[in-house]
């Protein structure tokens, strides 16, 4: 495989204090161990809405020129049963192939779903919302304000990546199939003919705890 040129952020480093962000954001927080992290690598672009405010169950790290991206946040899954299958996802687009998604479970039991087991939206109606605001709109700022608007979740945060020129990579820990989360990618047409493909990551966010 060809080597991801990183662009300031370093993915190996575990502590989020070892990576450098100049001119960027970085997240300080003291990881407590139920986080969803998703490192995305290299990208064209990303915007959040919703209540994205920066916060300990909320956090951006990335450069100034925003084509690299960690995020740690804590989802307030609807199933809380540990028997929900948790998996690691990696979304890996290459020129090749577009993007393929590889989930390996990382703890529970794995439920028989008759659709696609790689699906990580389980809200048909948000899934469908998606689509639609992607297609809809045309630059990535309108298309994150669309998601929040339309989507219209209380306590919900939403993050869309453009994911530019392939090839690049999208690994997140600690994902569940469950109706308070949705990461899914969705590819567009532009006027001009040309295609771009966005993904979107997004879920209700735990309450901030004292
Ligand atoms: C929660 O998840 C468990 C384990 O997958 C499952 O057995 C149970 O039916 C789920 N509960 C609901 C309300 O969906
Ligand atoms: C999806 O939208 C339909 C129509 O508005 C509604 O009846 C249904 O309950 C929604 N489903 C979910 C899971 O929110």
């Amino acid at each position: 495989m060809k080597l991801l040129i990183l662009s300031c952020l370093t993915f190996s480093a575990i502590l989020a204090q070892q990576t450098s962000a100049p001119g960027g954001n970085l997240c300080t927080y003291t990881p407590v161990g139920d986080e969803s992290n998703q490192k995305a690598v290299p990208i064209q672009d990303f915007r959040s809405s919703g209540l994205d405010f920066i916060r300990p169950n909320w956090c951006i790290t990335h450069c100034q020129d925003r084509k690299s991206v960690k995020v740690a946040a804590r989802f307030n899954f609807a199933n809380q049963s540990t028997l929900v299958p948790t998996y690691k996802v990696r979304l890996h687009n290459t020129r090749e192939n577009g993007m393929k998604v590889h989930a390996e479970l990382t703890s529970g039991v794995p439920t028989k779903r008759d659709d696609d087991p790689f699906n990580f939206c389980m809200d048909d109606n948000v899934s469908a919302q998606i689509d639609t605001i992607v297609s809809t709109y045309n630059d990535i700022e309108t298309m994150s304000e669309a998601l929040n608007y339309y989507i219209n979740k209380p306590g919900w945060a939403y993050l869309i990546y453009d994911m530019g020129n392939p090839p690049s990579i999208i690994e997140t820990d600690n994902v569940k199939h469950d109706l308070n989360y949705c990461s899914k990618f969705a590819n567009k047409q532009f006027p001009d003919g040309t295609y771009g493909l966005y993904q979107v990551f997004a879920g209700l966010i735990k309450a901030d705890s004292p």
